[in-house]
Order: C-alpha cells, then structure tokens, then sequence
C-alpha cells in the first residue's frame, strides 16, 4: 500500500526546522516511499529494476520542483453558507466590527449552521474542504465556532471528525467555543463561559474531538480574563491552547498566549513590543494571515520582520472563513505577504511547511521531506520557488501526493 517512486526529480525545496526561512535544495534526485512514508532520499537517478517495479508505483517529476505538502494550520472551514454581502458592504465603507454588531460577521453564520444537521454540514463542508487539496494542502486545520451551543459545537466537531476519517487530506480539529458570545448569552456571558468550562471542553476533550482549544480575543468578544479561565480549563482537560490575538485591536491576548504556553497566537496586527518577546521566550508560534487583513481592507498587517528579525517561529494560514478571508489558497497568501510582509520567498514557504506543522504540534511527522515522515509531498510547475508568491492567484500545484498517493 502506497509504495511509490518519485524519479527524475528536478530540485527538492526542504524545509529545515531550526530557522525561519532556512531551505535546503537537493538537486537531481529521486524519493522511496514504502507504505505511505518517505524511506529514502536518492541522489541522482534511481535504478527501477523489476523487483522496484513489481513492488513500487512509479512516478516521473519531468525535472520538476519538488516540495511538501503545505499545512494551513488555522482555518474555519465548517459553516453553512457565504457572506459575500458583508464583503461588498466593507467595500462600500462599513467595518468588519459595525456589520458584526449589525448580526452580521459570526452571529451571521452560527444562525444558518445551527438551522443544518449533521448529515447536511458534512455534505457541504466535505466538498469545501477537498478543493484545499488543488492549491497543494495537504493538512488543514479546521476549528468549530459556528455552533455556539453545546450540540452545535459537538455537531461542528463530528463531521470534521468524519471528513478527516473518509477523505485524504488530513484534518486537525479545534474546539472554538469561545468564537463569540451567542445572541441568547448576551445579557448573561457567565452562564455561557460556565457551560464551556464545565461541559462542553470535558466532554470534547474525553471524546477526543479536538486537539486544541482557541478563543477569540478582542473588543466586543472574550477579554483576557474570561480567555484566562477558558483555556486554563481547556489544559487541565488535556487541551493545547491557542489565540485569536490583536487582530483589531493591541488587546493583550498574545500576552495571555505567552504566558499559558499556547502552540500559537494567530492573526497579531497589532501585536505588542512586549508579546512578541514573551512569545519568544515561550516558544509560541506566531501564526500570520494576512488573507484576513487584505480581504477586510485593514491598512495594517502584522508585523513579520520585526518577529523574524528577533528570533520568533512564523507559520503563515489562510485563515479561510466566510467572513474575513474566503481564501483556501496559501500560495496566494505567499503573494500577499510577500508584498504586505516583506517576507522573502523561501521565508514564505518555510512557514507555510514546516512553521504550520510546528503551529499544529505535528513537527515531527509533517512539514519537511525528511526520512520517517509521512510522503506529503508537491510537484511543482516552477523553476525556483520565488516564482509561488510571484505567480499572484495562479496554480502551480502539478501533482499532490498524500501519504504516498497521488492524488
Ligand atoms: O479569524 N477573528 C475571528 N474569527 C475569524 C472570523 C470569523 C468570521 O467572521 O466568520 C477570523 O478572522
Ligand atoms: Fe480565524
């Protein structure tokens, strides 16, 4: 079962963990997969005599790039329908936070998904969430957040748990409860937080539903007490933590990130000074999506030199939702954050590999092409991978190979 070798292989772009931005590039080589990981790494061309060829699949890469497969490791891709409306109502001058306080923004979708069932959510989100796989995804996160109740929540978490079980591409579940206050907890957040802290995360953790607990932390959502108390019962349940920080507002959420040792703190455009040291000094991954800022017309983007140049770990994600980034491609991420973020082009694939596979915890299986872990890998149509951020909204995914198959 997927045993495959890729021949002819042009250059191997690998990631090296150690360093933002640091690639190795192998040239003229060729790749042994035996039952769905990497085996070994061949300089040169490889002899296919017949027992290779009885035993192994064999795949020609025509000189091409090679690279892995990328890891989008902050995405909302479970909900029920778009909110283009929104989208064309902050072009015509409203912000993201008046449409929110309008019903719009989150409350907006949590009324639809709810209105679905299970079998109905899968349906729709199992088609959403295969399209990753076209731009080079081979591991999505996907969190919940769109329920805002107990059931909804739990609903939200089973069908990814369900999509992940019957489809290729690899799902890494988060429980975000805390997404937002429901409409019907508005007078009344504590019974709300209550019923997250003493029901919904046990129960998600004991079945096993999600891997991490995040919160949405900014003015008119979760302060950074209530984020305090959420995700410190979210460890205590045997969760990893992780923050939607200082999106819209230096909200102190990064801080909180530093100090409860999450994986990552995400989004960060108006990340403190003092953050990005805590962070740092705590090992935190700093998860940028600038999809969110472009898509929502903000003039501010995180500030990923700045990180990079002191030492801090950057994954870059889609942040793919329908409300401020309806985005499932990362190389086109890459081009908006080469532009906004100054960030250089092996920078960019560096934490669009193995920077996400350290965001979601999963270093050591996933982001780089390395012997032991799994055959997640890219074909790519391109020379050099300056060409990915270059190439703006253009696919250059040849081929896909998920642990070991081609897909
Ligand atoms: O990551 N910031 C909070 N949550 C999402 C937006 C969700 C929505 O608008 O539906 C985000 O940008
Ligand atoms: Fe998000």
């Amino acid at each position: 079962m997927n045993n495959l070798i890729i021949k002819n292989i042009g250059k191997i772009y690998n990631p090296l963990p150690d360093k933002v931005g640091n690639i190795n590039i192998l040239e003229n080589c060729s790749i042994i997969i035996t039952g769905g990981k990497i085996q070994e790494i061949c300089a040169g061309d490889i002899e296919i005599n017949a027992i290779r060829l009885e035993k192994y699949k064999i795949l020609d890469a025509e000189g091409k790039v090679v690279l892995p497969g990328f890891i989008d490791s902050h995405a909302h891709p479970i909900f029920a329908e778009l909110r283009d409306n929104e989208f064309e109502m902050r072009n015509a001058g409203r912000s993201y936070l008046e449409i929110a306080q309008a019903g719009g923004g989150i409350k907006n979708s949590v009324r639809k998904l709810r209105k679905l069932s299970e079998e109905q959510l899968y349906v729709i989100s199992k088609e959403r969430v295969n399209e990753f796989i076209k731009y080079g995804t081979t591991t999505l996160e996907a969190k919940s957040g769109y329920g805002l109740t107990h059931n909804d929540e739990i609903k939200m978490l089973k069908v990814i748990r369900r999509i992940n079980e019957e489809n290729d591409i690899d799902l890494i579940p988060t429980f975000l409860g805390a997404h937002d206050i429901p409409e019907e907890f508005k007078d009344n957040r504590e019974e709300y937080i209550n019923t997250l802290i003493n029901k919904t995360i046990p129960e998600v953790a004991k079945e096993g539903l999600a891997e991490a607990c995040d919160i949405f932390i900014e003015k008119n959502y979760y302060t950074v007490e209530e984020g305090r108390r959420i995700l410190t019962a979210a460890k205590i349940n045997g969760l990893e933590v992780k923050i939607h920080a200082d999106q819209l507002t230096c909200n102190g959420g990064s801080e909180l990130a530093a100090e409860l040792g999450a994986l990552s703190s995400d989004h960060l455009e108006y990340i403190s000074d003092k953050a990005i040291d805590d962070m740092i000094k705590n090992d935190v991954v700093f998860n940028l999506m600038p999809g969110a800022s472009f898509f929502i017309g903000m003039t501010d983007y995180p500030p990923a030199r700045k990180i990079i140049d002191k030492g801090g770990i950057i994954a870059l994600s889609t942040d793919f939702n329908p409300g401020t980034c309806y985005c499932m491609s990362l190389p086109l991420i890459m081009t908006i954050s080469a532009v906004y973020l100054k960030m250089t082009a092996e920078e960019l694939v560096w934490a669009a590999t193995i920077g996400g596979a350290k965001a979601l915890k999963k270093e050591n299986s996933i982001g780089s092409i390395e012997v032991g872990k799994k055959a997640d890998l890219l074909i790519m149509d391109i020379e050099n991978i300056s060409e990915i951020p270059y190439s703006m909204g253009m696919n250059l995914v040849s081929k896909v190979i998920k642990n070991g198959k081609i897909l």
